[in-house]
Order: C-alpha cells, then structure tokens, then sequence
C-alpha cells in the first residue's frame, strides 16, 4: 500500500472528502443561501473525472473516502460512481466509502448503497419537531427523512446523526435527541455552528448565526443533568470526541471547531464538485485539479504531482471566530461548496 502524503505539520492525508454536487433539494439556514445559483454543468467534474481523481487520491495513500455535497444521494447517476469506488475496498486499497447525505433519498439508496460496500452513513438531522425541521431546512420534510434513516438501518447500515446545535433554535431537543438515537442505536454527534457562508440568515440585518452559537461545553453540561457520560478512546478517523451514554448504551460524540480546536490531528482534504482542492475548511487557499485533470487527461504524473504540491501547503488549520459584533463570515463560501 501507498504510503501516505505527509504535510508540512507532520499529519499524514489518508481522508478525502468529496463535495460531488453543489446542489441539494434543501437549503438549510446554516448551510446555504435561500436562493441558491447553481453550477453551470460545464464546470462540474464529470463522474468519470470524478472516479479518475479519487484513484489518483487513493494512490497518494488516501484510505477514507466521504462523498458530501450539496447532497450527493441528488446528483444524477451517483450510485454508477459509488460502485466504482466501492472496487477499491474489494482490492484493499481503501478502508472506508461513505457519504454525509442530508436523508432524503435513502429509501431509495440504502439498500444499493449496502451492495456497493457502503457501511456507514452520517445523517443530517437538528430536529425532531416537522416544523421546525422545515424551518432549519427550508423546504425539507421531516418523515421522509426520518423513513430514509429507517431504511438505512434495515440495510444494514450504521447510522450517525449529525446535528448542529443552535442555541434559542433546537437547544430544548438534546435530551430527545439522545433520546431518541439510543432507542434506534444510531451514533449521535453535536457540532458547534462554524461562520461560513451567510451570517445573517434570511437578511435581518443582524448577525444571526452568530447569535445561534451554543459551544458544545455548554451542551455537555446540559445533557449531564439527564445523562451518564463516560469518555471513550475511539475515533472514526472525523473530528469527533465520544462518550457512551450510560443510560442507553449509546454513543454521543461531541465536534468542536470553534472551542477545542482538532487542527493539529487533521488528516483530511476536501475536492469541491469542480475539482478545487481545498487544505482547509477555514482557510480559502485551494488547488484547481480540474484545469490539471482536463490539461492532460492521460496523465495521472501530472495530477499526482499537483495533489502533492497541494498538500505541501496545507495550511497549520483554520482561524474561525465568532463575534457579535462581527458581521462578516471568516469565510464567505457556503459549507454547500466544500461539503462540510
Ligand atoms: P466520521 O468520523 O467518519 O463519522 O465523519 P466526520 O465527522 O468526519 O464527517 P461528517 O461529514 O459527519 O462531519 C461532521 C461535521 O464535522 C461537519 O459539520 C463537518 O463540517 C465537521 N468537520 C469535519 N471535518 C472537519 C474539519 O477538518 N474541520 C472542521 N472545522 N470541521 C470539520
Ligand atoms: N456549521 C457547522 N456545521 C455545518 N453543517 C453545514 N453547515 C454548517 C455550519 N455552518 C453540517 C451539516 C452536515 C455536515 C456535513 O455539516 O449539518 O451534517
Ligand atoms: Fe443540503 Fe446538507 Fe446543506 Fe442542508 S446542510 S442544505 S441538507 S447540503
């Protein structure tokens, strides 16, 4: 096996995140804008460009790969891509494939996703209220999410939820939702709300996200009224600290970009759905892999040169505040383009 591309901080790159659309048949408040412009189709990678830069990937010594979006379950003949990467853990060169998929379209997939070797899927889920769902969403519909989990798990395939904790929006649900993941056993994770894209949600003028910020210590201490949590050495290779949960024999993990910075343990880039290679997710430094990719379309030299160079730069890891009385993003893309 290859080894792995070592960066300038000495962590090596064996996880690769792949947004492989921009589109998504949501639009959550802390995800995207109300009223999205897609992608004209030409500047999208193609799922063959696509499969042809994971195998560059996997032969950097890339050994995780996660398709994200926009949602990667809307993209049109997502499962012809995923079977072809799925050979990759029939040969040994990949340990993992799996998605970040908002759920929507699991009672179709899950049963496919299972055949081609996916084994695990995170779940976008904050709410376990249909109106408040639709609120965060926009336009997503809380049972068919839910009907997508279901499946998934009768698939065969382990669940985790992820959910985003915002304070004032979903802060009286965490109980339920721990609740409710150990009934199911599904995995849960928290995740600290990140400044990106559009701070002031649905133009109030204000700075809403930032006023929605809960830091997951404060979550902790909360869920601790109801709940035994006991710290587990385990990791899934992502970002998150876990803890079993006493009274369900659950799992409940904790994601802290903003107070408990995970940089210097970074082991992952992220390609966008047009082939830019971003170090970071804080950060907007970025390498154009399309332009290598279509400038010599037999030349994996060439690309995996340009993987390389990029990883050289990797930035030491992001520099997200979040103030009140700061209005702007630390970084104005969306997180519906580089896929979370
Ligand atoms: P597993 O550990 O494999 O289950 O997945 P994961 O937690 O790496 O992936 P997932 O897509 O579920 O990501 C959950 C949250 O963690 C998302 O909000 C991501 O944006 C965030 N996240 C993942 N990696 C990073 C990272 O490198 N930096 C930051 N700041 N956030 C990250
Ligand atoms: N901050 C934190 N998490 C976010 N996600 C999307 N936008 C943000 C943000 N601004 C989450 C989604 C999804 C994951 C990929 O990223 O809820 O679970
Ligand atoms: Fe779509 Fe996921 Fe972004 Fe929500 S968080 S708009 S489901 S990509």
């Amino acid at each position: 096996a290859p080894l792995p591309l070592v960066d300038p901080y000495g962590r090596s790159i064996r996880y690769l995140r792949v947004s492989v659309t921009d589109r998504c048949d949501f639009r959550c408040v802390y995800c995207m804008a109300e009223d999205m412009t897609f992608l004209p189709k030409a500047q999208v990678l193609t799922l063959e460009e696509l499969e042809r830069l994971c195998g560059a990937f996997i032969q950097t010594g890339v050994r995780k790969l996660r398709l994200t979006g926009g949602e990667p379950l809307v993209r049109r003949g997502i499962m012809d891509l995923i079977r072809r990467l799925g050979r990759h853990l029939d040969t040994g060169a990949l340990d993992e494939l799996t998605l970040t998929t908002n759920g929507s379209q699991l009672t179709k997939y899950a049963a496919e996703l299972h055949a081609a070797g996916v084994r695990r899927v995170n779940v976008s889920l904050d709410t376990l209220d249909p109106d408040r769902f639709q609120a965060i969403t926009r336009r997503g519909e809380l049972a068919s999410v839910l009907d997508g989990i279901a499946a998934a798990k009768a698939a065969g395939l382990q669940v985790k939820i992820n959910c985003v904790a915002l304070r004032g929006v979903n802060d009286g649900e965490v109980h339920d939702l721990v609740a409710w993941c150990g009934r199911d056993g599904h995995d849960l994770t928290f995740i600290e709300v990140m400044p990106l894209g559009d701070m002031d949600e649905g133009g109030q003028g204000g700075s809403v996200r930032a006023d929605q910020y809960w830091p997951l210590s404060m979550l902790r201490a909360e869920l601790a009224k109801r709940w035994t949590l006991t710290d587990l050495p385990i990791s899934t290779g992502g970002p998150a600290r876990y803890a079993r949960v006493g009274e369900t024999g659950g799992r409940v993990g904790f994601i802290t970009p903003m107070t408990h910075n995970f940089c210097e343990s970074c082991n992952r880039v992220r390609l966008t759905c047009t082939g830019m290679l971003y170090m970071c997710l804080g950060q907007d430094d970025a390498a154009d892999l399309r332009a290598v990719l279509r400038g010599a379309p037999d030349d994996d030299a060439a690309l995996l040169a340009a993987i390389k160079e990029a990883i050289a730069r990797k930035p030491k890891g992001h520099d997200f505040i979040i103030d009140r009385r700061r209005k702007a993003p630390a970084v104005a893309r969306h997180m519906s383009v580089t896929g979370g």
